[in-house]
């Protein structure tokens, strides 16, 4: 087996694994991850999506979207908004926090491979998410 097809192999088992770890805290993500979307955390992402014109971004996705924690505040600010994140359970989670939210589109992707939404976002946005298990796949997230 060539080294390459060796590497993506350990690389799709290594995903496996993560995607279930995810899956696996995602109802006890509180005492697990200190996000920096939690209340007492001065984050200055707030203010900065708060001087945004919103008309200028109508479509805009949240990479990597855990539990949702960030989609209602996007709901409330631009016309179609999208959570991707490749864990079911977080996305289970984030589908009950915004039932009957008409803009609030879910859907469960690798955010590493998102070619068939090419151009389609106006602005990308992306929380604690963006930590590849090896670095070298980080350019293929951003
Ligand atoms: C620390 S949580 C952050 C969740 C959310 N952004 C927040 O701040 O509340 C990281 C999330 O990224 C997701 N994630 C990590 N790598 C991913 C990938 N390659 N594709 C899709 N989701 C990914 C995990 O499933 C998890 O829900």
């Amino acid at each position: 087996m060539g080294s390459n097809k060796l590497r993506s192999k350990i690389l799709v088992k290594k995903d496996k694994e993560y995607i279930e770890w995810w899956d696996s805290i995602a109802f006890e993500y509180d005492s697990k991850v200190l996000s920096p979307l939690y209340p007492m955390v001065k984050n200055p992402i707030f203010k900065f999506v708060e001087g945004l014109n919103s008309k200028d971004y109508e479509r805009v996705v949240d990479l990597g979207c855990g539990r949702g924690e960030f989609l209602g505040f996007l709901s409330r600010r631009f016309k179609e908004v999208w959570g991707i994140d490749w864990s079911k359970n977080m996305l289970r989670i984030a589908s009950e926090t915004h039932k009957g939210k008409k803009n609030v589109h879910l859907i469960r992707l690798d955010i590493r491979g998102l070619k068939a939404f090419y151009e389609y976002f106006d602005l990308a946005f992306s929380i604690n998410a963006i930590a590849p298990h090896d670095a070298s796949v980080a350019e293929d997230m951003v």
